[in-house]
């Protein structure tokens, strides 16, 4: 049994310090894993990702984070994603990593994703040019998600990403931004090969609970929709069935 903690859009400012420290207090004895699904700061600003390292420095668990469009707004994500990585924290941008927790392992596939929309009203890359620029970053994603799952040969295989590759945790935002909260395009690999657990943030108004089209289970872990300092979920592996 492996236990993730999660949580998503902590959005740090340069005035939170002692914000998240006292959050985290305890978190060894309750998760093998911390999971950090983007908009970890709120500007994207060198001095909050420095503060966001020093909030989190005596979490002793591995801390894996993905970025979200706030960590973008400023000097650019390379600089958030280079103090987090200094700082102890492992950053994915459509990369996979995996660990070894007591006798399983656990293998993680991160990206922030991007939007586009889902199902039947989902945005294909047709037309203008500034159409199929705005869907390169979600099929960037999704081609990562692709390659990731396929090669993971891990117990357990979780998707933590910061936009949604589901619909159904998405309600409870206004439907018309829907396409900008994520898209059905990063959820079409997840089917494709499966998961055990997928995590996003982004959706602060949306739902804790539920799954892709093809069934797998979805959670939106964004702090507001949580309520929590994080989310705790028990990876266990299904009791095999006996031969006779
Ligand atoms: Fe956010
Ligand atoms: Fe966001």
């Amino acid at each position: 049994m492996i236990r993730i903690a999660a949580v998503g859009d902590l959005h740090l400012t340069v005035h939170g310090a002692g914000r998240l420290r006292p959050q985290f207090e305890g978190i060894e004895a309750e998760a093998d894993v911390l999971l950090l699904a983007g908009d970890l700061t709120n500007w994207g600003k060198p001095e909050e990702a420095e503060l966001l390292v020093s909030e989190l420095s005596d979490i002793s668990i591995p801390r894996v984070a993905i970025l979200g469009n706030h960590d973008y707004h400023s000097e650019g994500p390379d600089r958030v994603r280079a103090i987090l990585e200094a700082g102890g924290v492992t950053v994915l941008e459509n990369e996979s990593i995996v660990f070894e927790i007591g006798s399983e392992t656990l293998g993680i596939v991160g990206g922030k994703g991007f939007g586009g929309g889902f199902g039947n009203t989902c945005l294909s890359p047709f037309g203008e040019r500034e159409i199929r620029d705005f869907l390169k970053s979600t099929y960037a994603c999704a081609e990562a998600l692709d390659r990731g799952l396929s090669k993971l040969k891990t117990d357990y295989r979780v998707v933590l990403l910061h936009y949604s590759p589901a619909v159904e945790t998405l309600k409870g935002e206004a439907v018309a931004i829907y396409p900008f909260l994520g898209s059905s395009i990063m959820g079409e690999p997840i089917d494709a090969h499966g998961a055990d657990l997928v995590l996003h943030g982004h959706a602060h108004k949306g739902t804790e609970h539920g799954c892709t089209a093809g069934g797998i289970p979805v959670r939106n872990v964004s702090l507001p929709v949580i309520g929590e300092s994080y989310a705790l979920y028990q990876l266990e592996q299904k009791a095999e069935m006996l031969a006779h």
